[in-house]
């Protein structure tokens, strides 16, 4: 293990599946007590399981994330458990839909709102007083298609887009009490939302989508967490209201250019971790 969070308490939420597994056991390794925090009926409790085996510290907690109460118990959670809270990252989020939006389902967009929008604002509101007592950080998962706009994402563009501005937002009110408050903007990443045989997207959308990317690849949720690992940690103490994009470049590409991309470059890489749940995410609406 290594140790740039070594002392630190984070919250992810979303830690059960894909990305956010991901970035707990990065941050386990790096020191951290880890709070993996998801739906009773995703995986977290084996991914805390996981960690624990490898010797870090770990505590899951079970709740939809969306409302102000369950969000108000995560931090209380942390709090009781582990003595304090300095990172929260918002990282959960749901892609239960593309169309175009003549045929877009309003149960998908509210869907959306409530999981993506309700759950950043009440999961930062309820951690920000404790935040304030370590002088902590937020970082939130934006996107691609929150700066750029998406066909046939639309909607989930524009609930990434509310992350993106509140998050920057965000940054320059809390300054006042040693917050800094930054953002992680995904592009196409290997987990259940950018496959056709367990997301949303069809297979001449993935295709595209692979074209469309200077690296011609996806990324891999670990490349992912090593950016979140940075920004949550002290070496980024003078990054507040930054937007990193983990995108391949595909968010300043036009045309096909994943086509020319170098040999190795297309090659996802390794990586340290041992990842169960990448592609166990969030792809349909929740009963
Ligand atoms: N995969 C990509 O290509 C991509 C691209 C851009 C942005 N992102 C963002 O990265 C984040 C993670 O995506 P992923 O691909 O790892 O998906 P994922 O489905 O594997 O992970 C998201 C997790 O959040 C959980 N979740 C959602 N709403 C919740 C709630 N209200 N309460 C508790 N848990 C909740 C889901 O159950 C799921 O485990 C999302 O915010 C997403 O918008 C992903």
């Amino acid at each position: 293990m290594a140790d740039r969070l070594k002392g630190k308490v984070a919250i992810v939420t979303g830690g059960g599946s894909g990305i956010g597994e991901a970035i707990c056991k990065k941050f386990a390794r790096e020191g951290a007590s880890v709070v993996v925090a998801g739906f009773p009926e995703d995986p977290v409790e084996d991914v805390a399981k996981e960690i624990e085996k490898e010797g870090g510290k770990v505590l899951s907690f079970t709740a939809d994330l969306s409302t102000e109460d369950n969000a108000k118990r995560c931090v209380e959670t942390a709090v009781s458990q582990f003595g304090k809270l300095d990172i929260l990252i918002n990282n959960a989020g749901v892609f239960p839909e593309v169309n175009l939006l003549q045929d877009y389902s309003e149960e998908a967009f509210d869907y959306m709102i409530k999981n993506n929008v309700n759950t950043a604002f009440v999961m930062s509101k309820a951690a920000l007083p404790e935040l304030h007592k370590t002088k902590g950080n937020i970082v939130s998962a934006g996107s691609e298609a929150g700066v750029i706009g998406i066909a046939q994402n639309t909607p989930y563009g524009g609930t990434k887009g509310f992350i993106h501005s509140f998050m920057r937002g965000l940054a320059v009110e809390q300054a006042q009490f040693g917050v800094r408050c930054n953002i992680v903007g995904p592009g196409p990443i290997d987990t259940a939302w950018t496959h056709d045989s367990t997301g949303p997207m069809d297979s001449k959308m993935v295709k595209t989508m692979k074209q469309a990317t200077p690296m011609g690849r996806r990324g891999t949720p670990e490349e992912v967490a090593n950016v979140y690992l940075f920004l949550a940690s002290d070496e980024a103490s003078y990054v507040t209201g930054a937007t990193y994009m983990v995108d391949g470049g595909i968010t300043l590409a036009k045309g096909p250019v994943g086509e020319e991309a170098d040999s190795d470059m297309k090659k996802e890489p390794k990586g340290e971790l041992e990842l169960e749940h990448s592609k166990d995410g969030h792809t349909s609406i929740r009963k």
